[in-house]
C-alpha cells in the first residue's frame, strides 16, 4: 500500500462477523479511493489503552460495535451531540491527533426509514418501540428528535424502560410488557429492537390486529430480513421495513468523514450484503 492509504477498521469483541468492511469496501471501490477498511478485534481488558493510544494505531478512524461503544464514548475528547446524548460512540476520527467521536445509529434508523416509507413521521403522535437496550435508545432518541410526541417503551424488564425516561425525558412513556396489547390499539408506528424473531431466538409473537390499517412496522434485526413480526405485518397488509436498510444507512456519515465522499446506499450494495449473509449460512 502506498503511504496515503487511509486505513479505518470496525473495532469490536466479537468482531468477525461485521459486514462493516463489506460494506466500505464496496464505496472504497465505488469510488476509487486509496483507503482501506479492517477488521480490529479488541478484547474488553484492552480497548481503554488501545483507544488511549489511537493515533498511533496506524487507523484514521474506525467504527465501535458491542461491547466497546461506551468505552468509545469516554476516549473521546469531544463528541457530536446525537453521542452526548445517548452515551456511545461508534464512529471515531482524528482531528489534530485527538480523538473524536459520533454516533451514526440515530441517521441510521431515521434514514431508513424515510428511504422507505418518505411520510412515515407526519402527524404521528405515537409510537410504539419494544426494547429498551442499546439499540432501543438510539431508536426512541431519533423519534424524538423527528417530532413524534410520544414514544411507549415496552420492554421486559420495566426499569430499563424507565431508565430511558429519565434520560429522555417525560415524551418516554415506560409500559410494563402486559399492558402492550392495550397500547397497539390505533398505533400507526411499532418499531422491534429486542433481539426477539433474530436466528436462534424466540420468534416476537404479539397480536397485530389492534394496529391501525395504516400502520408502519420496523424491525431491527436482519438475521432473517423477514423477521416473524414483518412477516406477520404483511400478512394483515400493513406496511414493512426491515433492518438491514439501518445498518447501510449508519455507515454513510463515517465513510463521508474519512474519505471525503458521501456515499450512497444502493440496491447492489443492499443485494451484496444479502449475498453475503447469504453465502455464510445466516439467510435461507
Ligand atoms: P441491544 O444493544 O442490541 O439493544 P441489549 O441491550 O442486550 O441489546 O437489549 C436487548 C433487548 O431485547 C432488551 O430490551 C431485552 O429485554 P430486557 O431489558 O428485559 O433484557 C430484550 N429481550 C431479549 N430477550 C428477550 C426475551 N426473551 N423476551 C423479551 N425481551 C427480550
Amino acid at each position: 500500500m502506498s503511504a496515503v492509504t487511509r486505513n479505518v477498521a470496525i473495532i469490536g469483541h466479537p468482531v468477525s462477523h461485521s459486514r462493516s468492511p463489506l460494506i466500505h469496501g464496496y464505496w472504497l471501490a465505488r469510488h476509487g479511493i486509496d483507503g482501506a477498511y479492517g477488521v480490529r478485534a479488541v478484547a474488553p481488558g484492552d480497548i481503554d489503552s488501545f483507544l488511549a493510544a489511537f493515533a498511533a494505531s496506524g487507523l484514521v478512524g474506525g467504527n465501535v460495535t458491542v461491547p466497546h461503544k461506551e468505552a468509545a464514548f469516554r476516549a473521546c475528547a469531544a463528541r457530536d451531540a446525537v453521542a452526548e446524548a445517548l452515551g456511545a460512540v461508534n464512529t471515531l476520527w482524528l482531528e489534530d491527533g485527538a480523538l473524536h467521536g459520533a454516533n451514526t445509529d440515530v441517521h441510521g434508523f431515521l434514514a431508513n426509514l424515510d428511504a422507505a416509507e418518505p411520510d412515515w413521521a407526519r402527524a404521528l403522535g405515537e409510537a410504539v418501540v419494544l426494547g429498551a437496550g442499546g439499540a432501543a435508545r438510539a431508536v426512541v432518541y431519533g423519534l424524538l428528535q423527528r417530532g413524534v410526541d410520544r414514544v411507549v417503551v415496552a420492554n421486559r424488564t420495566r426499569a430499563r424502560g424507565e431508565a430511558l425516561r429519565d434520560t429522555f425525558g417525560p415524551r418516554v412513556l415506560p409500559i410494563d410488557w402486559r399492558d402492550l396489547g392495550g397500547r397497539l390499539v390505533g398505533c400507526r408506528l411499532l418499531v422491534n429492537t429486542t433481539s426477539l424473531g433474530m436466528k436462534g431466538q424466540p420468534p416476537l409473537d404479539i397480536d397485530l390486529s389492534p394496529l391501525s390499517p395504516d400502520a408502519l412496522v420496523t424491525d431491527i434485526v436482519y438475521v432473517p430480513l423477514e423477521t416473524p413480526l414483518l412477516k406477520a405485518a404483511k400478512a394483515r397488509g400493513l406496511a414493512t421495513v426491515d433492518g438491514l436498510g439501518m445498518l447501510l444507512h449508519q455507515a454513510v456519515p463515517g465513510f463521508e468523514r474519512w474519505f471525503g465522499v458521501r456515499p450512497e446506499v444502493t440496491a447492489e450494495l443492499r443485494a451484496l450484503v444479502i449475498a453475503d449473509l447469504k453465502a455464510k449460512g445466516q439467510l435461507a
